[in-house]
Parts: structure tokens; sequence; C-alpha cells
């Protein structure tokens, strides 16, 4: 597929065609939307964070009540789970892990699931806040927003406190992750080492048939490996039983990840915006903040490579795989200006790393560096384009007046997005993209997708504009 120019004249139409893909992906009968058909019948916690920020701009109501809905799956600890299985989804042959597989009934019954929902036991990146907050921001109906605001409050910052106490035992301001499905990328270069590193015991390893590919070919999903160790980490967490304490000892699979902690200090930003809308004090939240400021700069900054590292703390090592991670910080705005140019000029806007030689032009931004060693265009998130990350860094980008860039990864992702198939709907929504022809991946009707093109062409960034036709 070629570039194109989408001009504003065909935002309207391409909002329309993301608002009927929101409203078939709408679970029958409730509050909350699958990421997609057939491939993901559940709710999963970051696809609504990003589905409530798209619907924010057409229905109000409904995005508050999608993130609501999420929240009704949460655990006593505080923790939002990755999965909130749908219960009309019973027969459990479109998705695996099926819900019985997690085993979170062995959770201490305070700390554990809520009875009346069945979970996955561990969370995603953090980007509820920032949904509820940017619900206030764009709605309309400021009344309703605040109502809305007042009862998700007490529950975002029982999820956050849960990440910076029993998620940070030594109080970092990092959480850490347990699973590679934790990250949301979740076979991102940055976890090969430290999977590589876990002794699958085959006797714990239970049967299973991985599902994913029956959809979608095997070529652009995780590898068979990669799965056997997604695997057998659930069953480390059933044998201690949810217990944090002992995971953070024993569990084979321990990072500090760089975006995860990014979106959690851009969610502390949104719970003080709401905290203080509410007259609620902030303190607790402001010590957070400054321990993770630090962390960043001391722990993941590498002064050398002028780019983050995440961190394996079982191997107590930082990562070095250069992927988009490393510019997530500049959506919380954790790097000082000298280290903003550092990530853009040196990685971004490098056409031997992120950014499209002149003479072999392609989209921006690949999920992982073109020079990493596990670069594959096609395969999930070791290249392809996906449209949260393109829409999380652009706003990072705004954030130090990078207005130049950040157009082109606008135009490069509504590009994406309007890719034309012969029939039918004239714009699928892809959930992937090869960046070097824009080849689409995954499936089509992916609710992220359909959701920020409704945010994005709702709030167009400044910068050099395409003409209308
Ligand atoms: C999947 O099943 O592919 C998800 O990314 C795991 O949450």
């Amino acid at each position: 597929m070629t570039r194109r120019t989408v001009t504003p004249d065909e935002y309207e139409l391409l909002s329309a065609s993301a608002r009927r893909v929101l409203a078939t992906n709408q679970i029958d009968g409730r509050s909350s939307t699958l990421p997609a058909p057939g491939q993901y019948p559940h709710q999963w916690n970051w696809d609504s964070a990003f589905i409530a920020m798209g619907l924010a701009h057409i229905d109000e109501a409904r995005a508050c009540a999608e993130l609501e809905a999420l929240l009704e799956g949460q655990w006593g600890n505080g923790m939002v789970p990755h999965i909130i299985y749908n219960p009309d989804e019973v027969n459990d042959r479109s998705y695996f892990p099926q819900r019985w597989r997690w085993g979170t009934e062995l959770a201490e019954a305070a700390a554990g699931p809520p009875t009346s929902h069945v979970t996955s036991g561990i969370t995603q990146p953090p980007v509820l806040a920032i949904a509820a907050a940017y619900i206030a921001e764009v709605g309309a109906d400021q009344a309703l927003a605040q109502s809305f605001l007042r009862r998700v409050y007490p529950k975002l910052l029982a999820f956050h406190r849960y990440l910076l106490t029993e998620r940070d035992p030594h109080r970092e301001g990092l959480a850490f992750l347990i699973h590679p499905w934790e990250s949301g990328l979740d076979n991102s270069p940055r976890w090969q080492s430290s999977l590589d590193a876990i002794v699958v015991n085959r006797g714990k390893l239970p049967e299973y048939q991985r599902l994913d590919t029956k959809l979608v070919m095997a070529t652009q999903r995780p590898t068979n490996d990669d799965y056997d160790r997604y695997v057998y980490l659930l069953e480390v967490y059933k044998e201690h039983r949810y217990n944090h304490r002992l995971l953070f000892a024993h569990c084979p699979f321990l990072v500090q990840d760089v975006l995860f902690n990014a979106l959690l200090h851009r969610a502390n930003e949104a719970l003080i915006t709401i905290a203080t809308a509410l007259g609620e004090p902030t303190q607790e939240i402001e010590v957070w903040r400054e321990r993770t400021a630090d962390a960043f700069a001391r722990k993941l900054w590498d002064e050398a490579e002028g780019r983050y590292f995440d961190f394996d703390l079982r191997a107590g090592r930082p990562i070095d795989q250069n992927t988009i991670a490393t510019f997530l910080p500049l959506y919380a705005e954790l790097p000082t200006a000298e280290q903003a140019e550092r990530l853009v000029r040196g990685n971004l806007t490098n056409p031997a790393k992120y950014w499209p030689h002149p003479d072999t032009p392609h989209f921006v931004i690949p999920t992982a560096s073109k020079d990493n060693a596990y670069w594959d265009p096609n395969r999930y998130w070791r290249g392809p384009i996906w449209i949260n990350t393109n829409w999380l860094v652009l706003q990072g980008l705004l954030r130090y007046g990078y207005h130049e860039e950040a157009r082109r990864i606008f135009d490069d992702t509504l590009s994406l997005l309007t890719c034309p198939l012969p029939e039918g709907e004239p714009w699928w929504f892809w959930e992937y993209f090869n960046p070097l022809n824009g080849n689409v991946y995954g499936i089509d009707r992916f609710s992220w997708s359909a959701a920020l093109a409704i945010a994005l062409t709702a709030q167009p960034p400044p910068g050099r504009r395409p003409q209308s036709a």
C-alpha cells in the first residue's frame, strides 16, 4: 500500500466508519466493548481505556460506562485485571487461555477477584486514569463527568496504590511486571532474554491448544516457544496463590518496564487532575511521582546510548533493546529537553532506526528499531505499527514541541487506517501494520484503531496541514 494523505474533508467519513465499528463491537446487553470480534471475545484493560477515549467524543455516557464495567472486575488488593471474561461467551472455544486456566480462586479471598466476575490474574498498562481525565476534558456534559469521576476516583487510586506498593516493594517508584502480557507489548524484543532464561518445568506445563492462530497467520503472532512460557507463568502464580511477596521472590519473569511505568507516571498526573477537581488530597500521588521521576533519571536512562532501558530484576541488569518503549517517557514529560532531543534526533528520526530513509519511504513508527536483532516487520510487537503506540508517542512529541514529527505520525496513522479494501465498509481499522509496505495484519475492525481514529480526527495536531480536496 502506498502512503496517501487523508484530507480534513474525509475526517467525518472516517469517524462515521469508526463509530460503526464501536457499535458492532459493543458486547450485547453490556456496557463493555470487545477489542475485535472472534479473536478477542472479552473485555481488555488498556483496550477499554483507548476505546473510552474515542467514545468520549461521540457518546460520553458510554465512555464512562466502558471504564466502570472494567473496574467491576477490580481485585480486593486494587489490581485491575487485564481481562474481564465475558459471562455470555461461555463455551470458551474462541480464546486461549480460558478463564479457568488462571485459577484465580486460589488468591486470598480478600485480595482476590470479586465473586461476581471472572478475570485473569495479571494487569495491563495503567491507561485508565488517563482515559477518565480525558473524558472529563473533552466531554460536553460536566455534571455527568463530575459524578463519574467521583465514583471511579477511589478505584483508580487503589489501582495505582497497588502498583506502587505491592508491585514496588522497595518503593523505587517503578512497578514490576510478572508477565509479558502485562506490558501490553507481549512479544516485544525487550522480553526475549528474560523469557529465554526461564527454565520451563515440562512436568508442570499443562497441555494446551493455542486459539490465536486460527484467525490470524502464525507468522504475525508470538511463537510457540513464547506461548510455552506465557502458559508456564500461570502455573507459577497458582503455586504461589497470587501472593505478590512470594512472586517477587520466585517469579522467573520479573521486569521493570519503561512503557508501563511511563504510562503510570502520566496516569498519576491525570489522577492529580481528577483529585484536584474533586477537592481530594494529592500528597500521596505527588510522592509517587517524585519517586518515579527519580528512578527514570537514575535507573532507566542510559546516558551513553541516549535512550531508556527496561530493567530485568531477576537477572539484575538493564535490558538493552531499542524499541518504541523508549519514546513513551516523552508522554509523561520524564526526559529533560536535552534527553528528549537525543531520543528524537538520535533514534526516532534516525533513518537507520525508526524513520524512513528518503530513498526507501515507509510508515512510522515501527514498534522496534529497524536495527534491532529481533526486528520482524510482520510479527506482532517486533516491528509492526500499532495505532495506540503511534497515538501515545504523538502526544509525547507535542508536549515537547516536536510538531513536524507529530504531524508525520498523524498523517501516516490516518493513511494506514484508511487502507482501502474492495468491498463493504470503506475502511477497516486493522490491528497492526507492516511499516515497510503498509500490509495489514491481525484482525480488522479492531476497536482501539477505530476509537483512536475518532480521537485523532477530533483533535489533529498542529503543523503542516493537508489541503482540503
Ligand atoms: C493476546 O491474547 O494476544 C493478548 O495480547 C494477551 O492479553
